[in-house]
Parts: C-alpha cells; structure tokens; sequence
C-alpha cells in the first residue's frame, strides 16, 4: 500500500469502516512478440474486450494487467518471469500462457507465492494437476481431438496416420486420435512425430502418401508452423492420392483463412471456438476484440481463452474481496457456469478445467469472398476425456 492509500484508508476509517480501494494485479505472460506474436496480440485483444465490455474494476479494487513476453516455448524464461511477477510486481493473479511448456514452469510456483494461474490456451491435459491453484479457460486436445476420431468413423474411413508436433499437446492429440479412432474399429497405421522447428514438410508428406492410410490425422501449434503444414498439404498433392486431412482447429484459425484462401476451402476441423459461431454474446465480443486489434482478420481463438479467463478472474476478485487468498480464489469458481462467446460452459468443480462443446467445422466461403469456420456439428459439454488417462 502506498501512503496515498493507507491516507486513504484512515480516512475512509473515520467515516464508518468503507473498504479500501486497492489495485489487483494480474500478470499475462505469452507470446507478444516474434512468430507467434499474433497468437499474443490475440491474448491481449480478449481482455481488453473484457475490460472495455466490464470496466476495470471489481467492487473496491481496480484491475491492473501487466504483460511479459516469452516469444516461443521457453520453459526457464517462463519461470524467471513469472517469478518476477510475483516478486517485484506483486503480482495477485498469473494468467495467460500460449505453450504447454511455459504454463508448466511456472506452475511450482503457485502455491508457495499464494498465487492462482488461469490458463487462457496451454491445452495439454496434465497441466491443471501440476497445481491446485491452476484453472483453464482454453480446451485440451484430448478434448478436441476424441471427436474427430468419431467424426473420421462417421464419414467411412477406416485408416488414419497421425502427424503431430512431438511435445505435450502433440503427444496428447497422437494418444487420443488412436485411441478413440481403434474404439471405433479403425486402424491407424502410423505415427509421425516432427520436432516444433520443423517448416519443411514434404518430406512427411511423402511419408503419409507412402503409408496408404485413407486420413491424415494432424496437430500443430496455431502459428506459422501450422500454414506451412496446410499449404504443404496441399502442394504436395495429397487430396489427389486420396488422402483426407482431418485436424483439431489450430489448424484453421481464422487469422491464417485468408492467406490460405483456397487451400483451406473444405478443410474439417474440430475446435471449442469459432468467430463465427452464431450468438449475441460472441457477436457483442467479436465486436470489442476486433476494435482491440485494429483489424477483425486478425482474431481467433486465443482471444476467446483470454475473455473468458478475465471472467474467471473477477469472480476470484469478487469473492475474494480483492484479498490474496489463492485457495479461496480457485474454489469460488469451482463449477462456475457462463455463456461464453463460444456457447455455454462451465469449470468443472473437481479438475479446474473447462466443459464445452466442441463443434466440427467446415472452412466454408462467405458471399463477400471471406472464408470462415462454419459450425456443422455439436459435441454437446464435453469435459476432458484426457484427465481420466493422465490422473
Ligand atoms: C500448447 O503449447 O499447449 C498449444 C499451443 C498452441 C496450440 C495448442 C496448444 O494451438
């Protein structure tokens, strides 16, 4: 407290005991620059949508969001500056976190500094049992990936290659692709695991034309890595021979659609959140996240994992009191449910992570020449079939 504010504080004593106005601080750290830059600017775009939408205050307590920049997945540099958060900036809340890496670095953290961490999209499984004190507001892949398996069934295929990047989320996507996929009583028949650098792909799609495999199955992070696959995909004609890519909706978010133009056109994926997903509340947020980034091209996903994690934060600050109470904090959202921009969804009580619908999408062409991610199907409130395995 500075002495502004304890002059204020005897103050308001003296006139009957009113709380005392305060700053919370929540401390973002993701991707603001470098090649995932946007996926950063995205981040920043779902709160101040949140803000310009809620204002900056939370009863008494005014919110006060400081950034840090951890331009590619980097473990100790996450670590140091969420470190520095809590320690210099006296941060209450640490949130944010684009790489499963960098939200499992920091999470050791938590519970010595009193500190809870909402995770606006690091989606692999396991993170939100490395803390008590983690809730995520994203989706995983075992959560996005178990119905595209169905969905591959569905429409008749009975052999699949998977094709990921070989770190967390790639692993959990690979495992719960042929899982559910063999539940089905299909075959995949190979498993491609490539380093997150890669950016030449023909070699791998070589691999999957040689494998005879009717689907390829494929998870990257959103970013340029995943433009580079979809334009390999096609290049290095795949359709021709008869294989079919099927993937999780990092692979068409909306802000590569219009570099990819035709390439993308068809294309099925699976995902929690489309821009273009039909409700008032994501036409009211799509309007506040586009006039944050300057440009509506530019939104996608991370955006919606940023808005509603700021949701999650002020119910924490309400209940609370604005106090730093990390176990109080968590629990007061604990079965939380809301209509978010992406349809209803609730935190589940007991694994802190978000239930949601997943819808299958089509990358469809709009009249005015726009492509879009258009909604088909609906898995109506999954929760993470991923916790159940990694538990
Ligand atoms: C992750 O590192 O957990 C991650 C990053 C980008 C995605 C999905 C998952 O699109």
């Amino acid at each position: 407290m500075n002495k502004l504010i304890l002059a204020a504080s005897a103050a308001s004593m003296l006139l009957g005991g009113a709380a005392v106005a305060e700053t919370v601080k929540v401390g973002v750290v993701g991707p603001f620059s470098g090649p995932f830059a946007l996926q950063g600017r995205n981040f920043q775009a779902g709160i101040e949508a949140y803000m310009a939408l809620h204002g900056d205050t939370v009863g008494d307590d005014t919110v006060e969001i400081i950034y840090r920049d951890v331009p590619t997945p980097d473990p100790a540099q996450s670590a140091a500056l969420s470190r520095e958060l809590v320690v210099s900036e006296g941060v209450q809340y640490l949130a944010g976190y684009y790489f499963t890496p960098d939200a499992m670095a920091a999470a050791p953290l938590l519970e010595q500094a009193n500190v809870p961490m909402v995770i606006f999209n690091a989606a692999t499984s396991s993170i939100v049992t490395e803390s008590p004190y983690i809730v995520r507001t994203s989706f995983t892949l075992w959560q996005t990936t178990a119905p595209m398996a169905r969905v591959a069934h569905d429409m008749g295929f009975e052999s699949a290659i998977t094709v990921v990047s070989d770190y967390g989320p790639g692993l959990d996507a690979e495992a719960a692709f042929t899982a559910t996929f063999e539940e089905e009583g299909g075959d995949v028949v190979d498993s491609i695991r490539m380093p997150i650098s890669t950016n030449d792909f023909s070699p791998i799609m070589q691999r999957v034309k040689d494998s005879g495999a009717q689907v390829l199955f494929a998870f990257l992070p959103s970013g340029p890595p995943t433009l580079g696959f979809v334009k390999a995909y096609n290049d290095n004609g795949l359709e021709a021979a008869g294989v079919t890519m099927l993937a999780t909706g990092d692979l068409t978010q909306e802000s590569d659609l219009p570099v990819l133009g035709e390439a993308a056109l068809g294309l099925r994926t699976t995902f929690h959140y489309s821009v273009a997903h039909e409700s008032p509340e994501n036409e009211e947020f799509v309007a506040a996240a586009s006039e944050a980034l300057g440009d509506p091209a530019l939104l996608s996903f991370p955006a919606v994992g940023a808005f509603d994690g700021m949701h999650v934060i002020y119910k924490m600050i309400e209940a609370t009191g604005g106090e730093q109470d990390a176990a109080a904090a968590v629990d007061a959202v604990r079965g939380l449910a809301w209509e978010s921009p992406r349809g209803p969804v609730e935190i589940d009580a007991e694994t802190r992570h978000i239930t949601q619908n997943i819808y299958l999408r089509e990358v469809a062409q709009a009249e005015d020449g726009t492509y879009y991610n258009k909604e088909i199907q609906t898995f109506e409130m999954m929760g993470d079939p991923g916790l159940a395995v990694t538990e």
